[in-house]
């Protein structure tokens, strides 16, 4: 019972990568816009923190916190009809935060970062579903990286 009790206190980390799917009426800036404004609001009462990256159709989020507020936190993302196809890349304990300066925190790769698509070679074909974990992580610290030379640039 201890250790089921601190496992839902350890840190976990939980990225996924999952398609738009705004209804035709939706305008996708609104729509990122509301759903982070929620995310933060959600995320702040339950010790979540995150990023997440909005590209070419695609989005690729971390969730980072205790494991209980992870998992409730993406059983409810996964049944948000804004996106599809939602498949979890990694999930697991996580010995510090990666993303710990944002409860939410979404950003758009710009043409000035296609360095980091480069690395990662996924220039030709930005296939989230693809990636490994280990280079999912790589891709979203990647882009907190970004995020932290240009603050001010990202979507709020
Ligand atoms: C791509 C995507 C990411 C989301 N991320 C979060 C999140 O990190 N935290 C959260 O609470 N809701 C997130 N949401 C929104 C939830 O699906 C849901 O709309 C919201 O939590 C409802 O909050 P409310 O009941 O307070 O309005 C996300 C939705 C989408 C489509």
């Amino acid at each position: 019972m201890v250790g089921e009790i601190s496992s839902t206190r350890t840190l976990h980390r939980l990225v996924y990568a999952s398609r738009q799917a705004f209804a035709p009426g939706q305008s996708p800036e609104e729509e990122i816009g509301s759903l982070i404004r929620a995310s933060i609001r959600n995320n702040r009462a339950v010790a979540v923190t995150g990023l997440l990256l909005v590209h070419e159709g695609w989005f690729v989020q971390a969730l980072e916190g205790p494991a209980e507020a992870v998992m409730t936190t993406y059983g409810r993302i996964d049944r948000d009809p804004r996106h599809t196809d939602a498949k979890v890349i990694a999930a697991g304990p996580a010995s510090a935060r990666a993303f710990g300066d944002w409860n939410m925190c979404a950003r758009r790769f710009s043409t000035a970062d296609d360095a980091i698509l480069d690395t990662l070679a996924q220039r030709t074909h930005f296939d989230p579903h693809r990636l490994t974990g280990a280079s999912a992580l790589r891709l979203l610290k990647a882009v907190r990286g970004i995020q932290d030379r240009v603050g001010l640039a990202a979507l709020r």
